[in-house]
């Protein structure tokens, strides 16, 4: 157990779950918790969309929804941190209480509904994170919103696209939180095909930015219909990779936490298993055409290495942080150096897709290759 887990943990958990979070954000703005640099080991490094990271363990969306303490997310040894999600205008999100422990179940329910400071705040917060570090410490994604009371939630995703876009290394179209009424309908064939094909024009159309890879994340609530139309409309309107998966309003039955009935998403443990299995199910249908990035209930290294082997090219986590402290990071980091020196494997980078079955369509370049060797044995 960590020093994290034996003392501070306990003394967060006196005070109510928001305030205990709010205290340590503020540490983290203040730089009072110890930084340490990213975790360095050729087997973790990777370069995905022209971007590098150090290792493939980020912070999940909500942690630092207006990217005002990057400089200590990733000084907890992150590779990357996904910030927001941020919504166009401030606005308050729901009535405290709003966060609860399932301490049995290794779990939290959330209903924040994107409390936001705005789009202004967190620009201004992100441009200042950047004239002070560069691009050279660490990932920054943007993770995008839309607000409560919006008319038109294409516009808004299309407004923050464009202004934050020059500021981040990746953008994150959310359209999975549970606790904005209407929002996990954007996930809707024809509803979803307007909005990436709209944020996928904003892009290209402002000029600098046309390189910015544009993520979507998705709930783990999708069924296989659901998840098939999340594959097509990403191939077919250049999403750049889908994050997988946001909070689930599901309840397994073998929840214990006394809060296990608040309304919100639940994630941490229970998630863990659907996460992954829609983490599998879109890897079997893009193969490697989509690098995927998988989060819900990882708490290990031997967790991460499952989302890894299920598809996904990065990993995130949250909850995980939240019960085990900062030091989980560089536990999962060491973890998975040694789980894949057992399997043989150079880099994660080998292992990623290993757990599941071929794509149904091959690739066009190996598939043609194939038909040329067999010709040629013939
Ligand atoms: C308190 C809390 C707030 C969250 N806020 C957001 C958010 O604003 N945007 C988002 O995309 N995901 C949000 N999430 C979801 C996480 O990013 C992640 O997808 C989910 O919790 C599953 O990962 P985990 O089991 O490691 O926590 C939030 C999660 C928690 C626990």
């Amino acid at each position: 157990m960590s020093s994290y887990e034996r003392v501070l943990a306990p003394c967060l958990r006196l005070l109510p779950p928001e305030a205990a979070k709010d205290i340590v954000g503020w540490g983290l703005r203040r730089g009072l918790l110890p930084a340490a640099p990213a975790f360095q080991n050729p087997a973790l490094r990777a370069t995905l969309w022209g971007l590098s990271f150090a290792n493939p363990v980020g912070l999940a969306a909500g942690f630092d929804k207006d990217a005002a303490f990057l400089s200590g997310d990733l000084g907890m040894g992150f590779g990357f941190v996904e910030a927001g999600t941020v919504t166009p205008r401030a606005q308050p999100g729901n009535a405290q209480p709003r966060l609860f422990r399932l301490p049995e179940d290794k779990a939290v329910i959330n209903r924040f509904g994107f409390n936001s400071a705005g789009g202004e705040v967190f620009r201004r917060n992100l441009e200042a994170y950047r004239a002070a570090h560069g691009r050279g410490q660490g990932v920054v994604g943007v993770n995008v919103g839309r607000n409560k009371d919006t008319e038109d939630a294409v516009r808004d995703y299309v407004y923050l696209v464009r202004t934050l876009a020059p500021l981040a290394d990746y953008l994150c179209i959310n359209v999975s939180s549970p606790n904005t009424p209407g929002l996990r309908d954007l996930q809707r064939e024809d509803a979803l095909r307007r909005l990436i094909g709209a944020c996928r024009e904003a892009l290209d159309g402002t000029s600098g930015v046309a390189g910015v890879p544009m993520l979507v994340k998705v709930s783990p609530d999708l069924d296989e219909a659901g998840i098939d139309c999340i594959a097509d409309a990403a191939l077919d309107h250049g999403v750049d990779g889908v994050v997988l998966t946001n909070t689930t309003v599901a309840r397994p039955s073998d929840l214990r936490g006394a809060k296990r009935d608040e309304a919100g998403g639940l994630s941490g443990r229970p998630v863990f298993a659907r996460s992954t299995e829609v983490l599998r199910g879109l890897r079997e249908r893009v193969g490697d055409r989509l690098p995927l990035v998988g989060v819900g209930g990882v708490f290990t290294a031997e967790d991460a290495y499952a989302k890894i082997r299920a598809g996904a090219s990065l990993v995130q986590l949250y909850t995980g942080l939240y019960y085990k402290g900062p030091g989980v990071v560089r536990e999962i980091q060491h973890g998975l150096v040694e789980l894949l020196r057992r399997d043989g494997h150079a880099s994660y980078l080998d292992a990623v897709g290993l757990d599941t079955a071929a794509p149904p369509i091959p690739l066009a370049e190996p598939a043609v290759g194939a038909t040329a060797l067999a010709a040629a044995i013939a």
